[in-house]
């Protein structure tokens, strides 16, 4: 019987799945099942890119499309890039692909040979350790605990930077831990960067748009703009647009990056359908009030779990400023028992939540801290609050 490759080896299912699966069966057989496991957003885009993908499909050539990304997408994403307080980029900087997932992937392959080190800050979105480990990268992995609401220093950064990795991966706001980096935070992590000429650096920030508070997102650029010539922006309609199953990925770098995955793109997809092209074009260029009025609707349900959260004694949840997520750090139920079972750690906590509760929330140590356990908030708003009333009862009945 002949071998698969060693790379396939080394790529696990995603933690999340397993969880989401687990609650879908637990469903099936007519449990009563509240689902805070998997990020995806609760809405669909506004029916003017419903209309942009019926009027493609009337004249579609049925053709291969361009490698790179159709012009009138290219230039959707530069506005969007220009909203967003980026500037001086062309369509040369420009590449796509089947969503920030597969853009990510393109990147490890672009600019990672074996062996070669990546660095990012713990909690990481799974994938991050995943596609390191697939194509054979060493992954130097910086922890960022609650103490310091799961957020990177400048002098950690410095640290992992003087180890000389090859790349360094930023994701900002956080999945899993809904953390945003302000201003002031991103410029002085630019200014470690500055520091170190030979690490690229890839901000994947498909939350950008999902920012509260008033505070704004931010990239290294912004205050260092000659770091565009090593910062590589990743996005994605999926989050920000409701438009997950429409796997569009944007990517913003250096025209040596942007031809690099180029590339691969004629190599692996050749190009976006056409019908799909058409749809983000009208994301991107239309009205931006439903990626707005979700913003403002996210950040009123951040309230929601993180009141009912800290309410529970001992559970520590720092503030998400973004995204739709919260991470709370539920150590202090290690130990304990719930009706008789003893609970050791995020695992056994989630799984004991799930099965008397009910309650589908993602163990941290699938981000790599396994202190906590991520609760995606997307759901209607009922479910959230007796999702989280479940929780609290969970917790009061620990022994
Ligand atoms: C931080 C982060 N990056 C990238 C992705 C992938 O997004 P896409 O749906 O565009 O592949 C996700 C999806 O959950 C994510 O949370």
């Amino acid at each position: 019987m002949p071998q698969l490759a060693q790379r396939v080896g080394r790529a696990k299912p995603s933690a999340i799945m397993v969880i989401a699966e687990k609650a879908k069966q637990l469903k099936a057989s007519g449990r009563d099942v509240i689902s805070f496991s998997i990020g995806v957003p609760n809405f669909l885009p506004g029916e003017h890119v419903y209309a942009a993908a019926r009027e493609s499909l009337s004249h579609d050539s049925g053709q291969y499309g361009s490698n790179r990304g159709a012009d009138a997408l290219l230039d959707a994403f530069l506005e969007h890039l220009e909203r967003l307080g980026f500037s001086g980029y062309t369509r040369a900087n420009l590449s796509i692909g089947i969503g920030a997932k597969h853009v990510l992937y393109n990147l490890a392959e672009a600019l990672l040979n074996e062996g070669e080190e990546i660095c990012f800050a713990a909690p990481y979105w799974t994938t991050y350790r995943d596609i390191a480990d697939i194509v054979g990268a060493r992954v130097n992995v910086m922890h960022c605990g609650a103490e310091q609401d799961y957020k990177l220093t400048p002098a950690q950064l410095d640290a992992a930077l003087a180890r000389k990795p090859k790349v360094f991966l930023f994701n900002n706001p956080s999945n899993p831990t809904g953390m945003v980096y302000s201003a002031a935070e991103t410029a002085a992590l630019a200014e470690v960067l500055v520091g170190y000429p030979d690490t690229w650096i890839v901000t994947d920030d498909i939350y950008n748009s999902m920012v509260f508070d008033g505070i704004g997102y931010h990239n290294f650029v912004f205050t260092r703009p000659e770091l565009r010539e090593r910062v590589i922006f990743v996005d994605s309609l999926s989050k920000t647009y409701g438009m997950p199953g429409w796997r569009v990925g944007l990517v913003a770098a250096p025209e040596s990056v942007a031809i690099a995955l180029t590339t691969l793109n004629s190599n692996h997809i050749t190009s976006l359908p056409e019908v799909i092209t058409a749809a983000a074009v009208a994301a991107l260029s239309g009205p931006q009030d439903i990626p707005q009025a979700k913003c403002a609707e996210f950040a009123g349900r951040r309230d929601t779990v993180v009141a009912a959260l800290s309410a529970i004694p001992g559970v520590i949840c720092p503030q998400p400023q973004g995204a739709f997520y919260a991470f709370p750090d539920i150590s202090l139920a290690f130990g304990k028992n719930h009706h008789g079972a003893r609970i050791d750690n995020d695992v056994e906590f989630c799984a004991a939540l799930l099965e008397a509760k009910g309650v589908a929330c993602v163990p941290g140590s699938a981000f790599g801290e396994p202190r906590a356990m991520r609760i995606s908030y997307t759901c209607p708003s009922a479910q959230l609050e007796q999702g989280l009333a479940r929780i609290t009862e969970f917790f009061d009945e620990l022994t």
